[in-house]
């Protein structure tokens, strides 16, 4: 099954609510929530008091990015503020094993994300540990940007490296300039959670345009 996770950088920051139930209307099964710290990411977006205010109105998974320094200070946090899936950089600790373990403790899905200069092979000793991968297809920190071709080969090595590692029910996303126009490749190469922010909350057609990834999916 392949699913949408619309993200709420690129949503109404004033109508978060409306523009949560206008995605889950057109079928989004996750909630994309960008977490920046000005550090790790040039760029600061919303944090805890957010996300515990748009828990109640998300039916599916609250998939939390955090685009942060040292993630292992807010993980608990971040749990009890409703975060289902709480995603983790790599590049931004340097004891990832521990942060997923902590994710894991705290009773929530554990997400590994690399930057686009990262290598899939940063993943190998913690591919059976993790729920998901996340694989930046442009450079975090603002949405609207141009998906990195490369990425598609890295959702491939991702694939091979989770097959390899009886890991088939691994979830595999991609984030950044994801658009109706190429997320047919992106799932043939391996991806089986979309992130898409600027191509879903185009203004009030968030609905129509969250269904018209649904209707590709039923195709791919
Ligand atoms: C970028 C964020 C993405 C971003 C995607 O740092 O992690 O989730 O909002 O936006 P689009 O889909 O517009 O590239
Ligand atoms: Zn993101």
């Amino acid at each position: 099954m392949i699913h949408l996770s619309p993200s709420l950088l690129a949503a109404d920051f004033a109508n978060l609510q409306r523009d949560i139930e206008l995605a889950q209307e057109g079928g989004a099964d996750f909630i994309h929530v960008d977490v920046m710290d000005g550090a790790f990411v040039p760029n600061i977006s919303i944090g805890l008091p957010v996300v515990k205010s748009i828990k109640p109105h998300i039916k599916g998974v609250v998939d939390v990015h955090l685009m942060i320094e040292s993630p292992e200070r807010y993980l608990e946090e971040f749990r009890k503020a409703g975060a289902d899936l709480i995603t983790v950089h790599v590049e931004a600790t340097h004891h990832i094993h521990r942060a997923v373990q902590q994710i894991h403790d705290l009773g929530a899905k554990a997400g590994v994300a690399i930057n686009p200069g990262t290598p899939v092979s940063m993943l190998e000793p913690i591919i059976g540990e993790v729920d998901m991968v996340l694989v930046m297809s442009v450079n975090p920190g603002f949405g609207g940007q141009k998906f990195i071709p490369y990425s598609l080969e890295k959702l491939k090595q991702v694939k091979a490296l989770a097959k390899a590692a009886g890991r088939e029910d691994l979830l595999i996303q991609v984030d950044g300039g994801v658009t109706l126009n190429n997320a047919r490749e992106i799932i043939e190469a391996g991806a089986n959670v979309l992130v898409a922010g600027s191509a879903v909350f185009d203004g009030k057609a968030a609905k129509e345009n969250a269904q018209a990834f649904i209707e590709l999916f039923k195709e791919v």
